[in-house]
């Protein structure tokens, strides 16, 4: 899309969060995004876009193929710069950060990157403990124990010396989820953690996401297109569409609301339910 003329407002990112304070007791704010803008070249991606998120709050962000969920999450942890806005996660000002800052806000900070991103030199055993050896704090004993204790729950128990290409794409998605959370990370990115995977691997992913979030009262920012299986995970939704913030509340928000674009993508999702 083109650069835009003026700064209009969305009417449909008001958010009502009873509902979800009514179902679960949530912490501060952990994440404050405001007017977030990112440009490749002459093409806009994201267009002042806004988030707020609370301590053990799982979000679910959702949208077209290539609106810009993906390069909104490297945004938040770090991996790119804006060109506007404000980004404002556990406590920190990430724009303001210098590199020392900012490699120890990593640490804190987990993403399943969409790709699986796993070092393909490296054992799965490597890969799962990068993080925690980039910290620098834990021996190789305890580094060890952590990163078996982390393929088990992701039920990989005896892989940590295979490479990933002798691993399936549910595995590699599995490893990355063990990977992300290595540091026991207050907040962790998913950027899609299904993306190609049968229904009964997905299901089993939403499930560990499920149970790590609960396991550690993480908070979550989810990325999928398969909303049937994120529904026992998040508390509420996300649309990015055009760019901007186009709807944010609970479902049941988005069954009441007037937008059709909200309704097609909600929808799309019902369809497939049982
Ligand atoms: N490094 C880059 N250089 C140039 N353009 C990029 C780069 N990364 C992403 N884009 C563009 O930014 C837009 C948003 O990409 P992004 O990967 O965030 O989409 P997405 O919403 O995650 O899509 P999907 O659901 O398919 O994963 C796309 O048009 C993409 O081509
Ligand atoms: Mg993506």
């Amino acid at each position: 899309m083109k650069r835009r003329e003026s700064q209009e407002t969305v009417p449909y990112g008001e958010i009502d969060t009873t509902a979800i304070l009514d179902r679960k007791p949530l912490g501060d704010v952990v994440l404050e995004v405001h007017g977030l803008t990112h440009w490749f070249g002459d093409v806009c991606v994201l267009d002042g876009v806004d988030l707020t998120m609370r301590e053990g709050e799982v979000v679910g962000l959702i949208g077209p193929g290539g609106v810009g969920k993906s390069v909104f999450v490297k945004l938040c942890c770090g991996l790119l710069v804006p060109d506007a806005g404000e980004i404002h996660i556990l406590g920190k000002d990430l724009l303001a950060l210098d590199d020392k800052e900012r490699q120890e806000l990593r640490t804190r900070v987990g993403l399943v990157f969409q790709n699986y991103a796993l070092f393909d030199f490296m054992t799965v055993g490597d890969n799962v403990a990068f993080p925690m050896r980039q910290r620098g704090q834990a021996s190789e004993a305890e580094i060890a124990a952590k990163v078996q204790e982390r393929l088990s729950e992701v039920d990989l128990p005896k892989v940590q010396h295979l490479m990933p290409n002798e691993l399936s794409g549910g595995m590699k998605k599995r490893v990355g989820l063990a990977r992300a959370n290595i540091n026991d990370p207050e907040f962790i990115f998913f950027d899609d953690p299904t993306a190609g995977l049968d229904p009964v691997t997905s299901s089993k992913i939403f499930n560990l996401v499920r149970r790590t979030q609960e396991q550690r009262n993480s908070t979550c920012l989810v990325i999928s297109h398969d909303i049937d299986r994120m529904r026992p995970v998040c508390d509420r939704y996300v649309l990015l569409y055009d760019a901007r913030v186009r709807f944010q509340g609970t479902e049941q928000d988005a069954m009441a609301s007037s937008d059709p674009i909200v309704h097609e993508f909600f929808r799309a999702g019902m369809v497939g339910r049982a």
